[in-house]
């Protein structure tokens, strides 16, 4: 089936680039992009044409990093350090997982909201729960979103009602087997190294090579947890070397924050494979610091966004990247490193999140589309017509729910 979308395209195929073809056409079949191209190509003419006039259509947003069973305490708990976090609010919010229906409620709310927001792709924490965690990925699904879950792994240090025992192991298999589903895959989720015994990173670790599963957690995000593991692995010169320890260091593995991660850490991030999620507004409200994007960048790691949901109080990938962009710019204020762009900060925000999931490069042709469309038309009137860069510099900072008129994904319209 062909379908052809008509509007204003505007995506970021490459860091810092920014590419528009106004007035432009993307020609589908069966969702998969064949061509973007400046005018209808002559043997499409008599297809019918999804048209969104004067909008912008743009590559939809990944979020590479957020805790779903913390939806419910979003914008709470704001004035603490990220330990003490944990430990008054968030293993209890998490805790409520237990309960099905609730679970379900949550979940089916956080899922649209996702997908309201322009957000298609995810790498997402569930709590420990196995059938909670089952729940989170059928609502995905049904809504559209697409990527990993992770069903979390803690066996200490993780408040009394929380901690799980050697069922951590054995309830990770159970949810590995009911996993079945078609755009929602798992992840293993060790939840980061003070909350999980070195037998069961060692477990994880062997499961991750058996059975060739990706692996997502949390790395040098304050201080304070940096202490910690260097109590807990004396053995371990740095924070990371405590995940390689047990196998769960490798190629396409996610490390949230990596906020006081040094020259030595970013290294062996690059030569891993090993990806940063970079959780800016999460980082400024658990005052964890301002994670060195530009250098980890530099250094050849690669880099993607995450709300950080509810460490980060905003889930909506454009408000995420700009807070991407305000606290590199208090960065380049301390350090002299240059700020992110818009552009720099939208690709980080889209393209390599989608690259992570294996899609495409922006709108390049042979992948699935991911999409949103935006109506700008409502923003405050402009003193002259605005060039297509800067109508896309505006939306980034001002878009809401309702600008967005469709969101595409896998190549169908979910909003
Ligand atoms: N480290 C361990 N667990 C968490 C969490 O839930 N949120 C954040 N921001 N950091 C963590
Ligand atoms: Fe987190």
């Amino acid at each position: 089936m062909t379908t052809i979308l008509h509007g204003n395209i505007i995506h970021a195929p490459s860091f810092g680039a920014l590419e528009t073809v106004p007035n432009g056409y993307l020609i589908l079949e069966d969702g998969v992009l064949q061509t973007v191209s400046p005018v209808l190509p002559e043997q499409y003419a008599a297809c019918p044409v999804t048209d969104y006039g004067d909008a912008l259509i743009m590559p939809s947003f990944a979020d590479l990093h957020l805790h779903a069973p913390q939806y419910p305490m979003l914008g709470m708990g704001m004035d603490l350090p990220l330990l003490d976090w944990l430990d008054t609010y968030t293993f209890r919010t998490e805790a409520r997982f237990e309960d099905l229906d609730y679970a379900r409620r949550v979940y089916r709310r956080l899922a649209r909201d996702l997908i309201t927001s322009g957000t298609t792709r995810v790498s997402a924490f569930a709590s420990r729960h196995t059938d909670a965690t089952l729940i989170l990925m059928e609502e995905l699904e049904k809504a559209g979103v697409t990527g990993y879950v992770g069903k979390v792994n803690m066996d200490r240090n993780a408040g009394p009602s929380q901690e799980e025992t050697a069922e951590s192991l054995s309830e990770t298999l159970r949810w590995l087997e009911n996993c079945r589903f078609t755009n929602i895959r798992p992840i293993l989720t060790p939840r980061f190294t003070p909350a999980c015994t070195d037998g069961l990173m060692e477990s994880l670790g062997k499961l991750a090579a058996e059975r060739d599963l990706p692996v997502q957690s949390h790395l040098s995000e304050n201080t304070g947890e940096i202490a910690w593991v260097k109590e807990l692995h004396p053995d371990c010169p740095q924070y990371w070397e405590s995940y390689h320890k047990y196998g769960l260091w490798k190629d396409r593995t996610l490390m949230a924050h990596c906020v006081h991660s040094d020259r030595r850490e970013q290294e062996a991030m690059a030569s891993s494979g090993v990806w940063a999620v970079h959780c800016a507004a999460s980082n400024v409200n658990l005052c964890s610091g301002t994670a060195p994007v530009r250098e980890l960048i530099e250094r050849g790691v690669r880099v993607a966004l995450g709300s950080d949901i509810a460490g980060g109080d905003q889930l909506a990938m454009n408000r995420v990247a700009v807070m991407s962009i305000r606290a590199s710019k208090i960065k380049q204020i301390e350090t002299g490193k240059p700020f992110l762009t818009v552009p720099e900060a939208y690709y980080l925000a889209s393209t390599a999140g989608h690259l992570y999931f294996g899609g495409g490069a922006g709108f390049q042709p042979g992948h699935k589309l991911h999409a949103v469309v935006v109506d700008d038309s409502a923003f405050p009137e402009p003193t002259r017509p605005l060039t297509l860069s800067e109508r896309f510099e505006r939306s980034i900072y001002l878009m809401e729910k309702q600008h967005i008129k469709a969101v595409y994904s896998e190549g169908i319209n979910r909003l």
